[in-house]
């Protein structure tokens, strides 16, 4: 993967340890996403989050990147590539800076990024949003994300698994 293809608009680079204090100050804005998925972000849970993969999945699998405007921290995204299948990507975590939500700048990053997974062969995208979390469920089907039928429970939510077929859009 060649994460700086992600997006048209924005710097995109893999993000490492020494990035978890801007991660931090974008994550703490959003107390909304915590409040669905506690327990409240830290920095010690972003460096767990930066190790975190699905099973079967290595780190060389796993792309934990940062969406920059010039040298402002715009979104983060946790990418895994080839989960649960070698044809499927797996976004495990997606969040915008509080200051650019709204304006479509999410949906943008989606789209791109999409649009380039489509180029390597990709066929769908796959990922999962807390049940009742509104703000989420509705930013996924806005993106073309529509429920698999599959919920788990990971902690003390229950989570809800959509797709998006990469070859209808
Ligand atoms: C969800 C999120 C990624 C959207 O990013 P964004 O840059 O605001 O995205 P866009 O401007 O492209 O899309 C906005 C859409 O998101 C949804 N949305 C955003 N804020 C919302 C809110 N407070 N209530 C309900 N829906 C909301 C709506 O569908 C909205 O579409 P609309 O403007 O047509 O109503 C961003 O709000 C965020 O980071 N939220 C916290 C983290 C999170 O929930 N992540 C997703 C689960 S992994």
């Amino acid at each position: 993967m060649d994460v700086s293809r992600f997006s048209n608009r924005y710097s995109v680079r893999c993000l490492t340890p020494d990035d978890i204090a801007d991660i931090y100050e974008l994550c703490s804005q959003n107390p909304l996403y915590y409040h669905h998925c506690p327990p409240f972000v830290t920095e010690q849970s972003i460096a767990d989050d930066m190790q975190a993969l699905p099973p079967r999945k290595t780190l060389s699998d796993k792309y934990y990147v940062g969406y920059y405007d010039g040298e402002k921290l715009v979104a983060v995204m946790d990418f895994i590539l080839g989960y649960p299948n070698p044809e499927t990507a797996f976004i495990g975590f997606f969040m915008t800076d509080v200051s650019v939500q709204g304006r479509g700048v999410g949906s943008e990053i989606i789209d791109n990024l999409c649009s380039y997974l489509k180029t390597c062969g990709l066929t769908g995208v796959r990922l999962g949003w807390v049940k009742g979390n509104p703000q989420a469920k509705h930013f996924w089907h806005k993106n073309g994300f529509t429920e698999t039928g599959v919920t788990c429970s990971p902690g003390p939510y229950t989570v809800v698994v959509a797709h998006r077929d990469l070859e209808k859009s």
